[in-house]
Parts: structure tokens; sequence; C-alpha cells
């Protein structure tokens, strides 16, 4: 299992390559899941409410490959003050829904905070459809 530490380097680093011309405000997204990395990066165009934010855009390129369950997810906005508040680097109200549908098990780190939460921490009592039910899924599947 990657390290949090490790998790949150790649977070940091994939940063660099965001798409934020509009904000200028990085993020990268690091996620873990059967065994593989996938990352992502936010993605703003022209039209500024269509942003993609870096946790979706990991989360994307994680189920895009087919990848196992994710189990760890880690968050970096590199241009925040390290004085900064937890509110200015915790995923927005989408993302939290994308990970309680999408990742429901996996651990979430913010850089600069040295907790781990859980989707519940972030998004209690979080909708969700009987058909996201991996019993579901399997069962539609066949
Ligand atoms: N952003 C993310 O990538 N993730 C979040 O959870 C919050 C916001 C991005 C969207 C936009 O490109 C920039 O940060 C400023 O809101």
């Amino acid at each position: 299992m990657i390290t949090r530490e490790e998790l949150l380097g790649l977070a940091r680093e994939v940063a660099l390559r965001a798409h934020c011309p509009y904000s200028h405000f990085r993020v990268g997204t690091a996620v873990a899941a059967g065994g593989e990395i996938y990352t992502g990066v936010n993605i703003e165009i022209s039209s500024y409410g269509l942003t993609l934010c870096a946790e979706r855009s990991a989360l994307a390129a994680a189920i895009s490959a087919g990848a196992g369950p994710i189990t760890q997810i880690a968050v970096a906005c590199i241009d925040v003050s390290p004085q900064a508040s937890l509110n200015e680097r915790t995923p927005c109200g989408a993302c939290r829904q994308w990970i309680a549908d999408l990742a429901p098990g996996a651990v979430i780190y913010i850089d600069g905070d040295t907790r781990a939460f859980t989707i519940e921490d972030l998004l209690p009592y979080a909708f969700g459809l009987q058909a996201n039910r991996p019993e579901s899924q399997s069962s539609s599947d066949a």
C-alpha cells in the first residue's frame, strides 16, 4: 500500500499540470486503486461552470481504466498558503458526491492536514441510489 505522504507527493506533483487559466488555483488528486495510481487535475474552460475538479478528473481516470476498488485519495491545493483553513483545501460538494458513489471505502488525505477522512466525515447522509451498490452492479452486469 502506498503511504499517505507518497500519495500526497504525487497529488502535489500532478497539480503542476492543472489547467486553470481563470482561477490560477491549482489542484491535483492522486488515487490508489487495485495497486495502481491514477491522477487528475482541475481543468477550466471558457464556460467557467463546466470546470472539472481534480478529484473528479482522477476518479474518471481510475474508472475509465477499469481500476479495482479505490482505497485512498490524496488532494493537494498547491496555491493555498500554509495557514489556509481546511475549507480551502477540501473537495467541493460535487466531488464529495462522486467519492460517495465511486469510492465509498476510500481514505481521504488532504495536503496540509494530518487527518485521514472518510466520505462519511465529509458528506454525512450522502444521497445514493440502490443501483450504485456493488451487489446491484454485479447482478445488472450478469
Ligand atoms: N477545485 C478542484 O479542483 N477541486 C475542488 O474540490 C474544489 C475546487 C478547482 C475548481 C477550479 O478550477 C478551482 O479549483 C477554483 O475553484
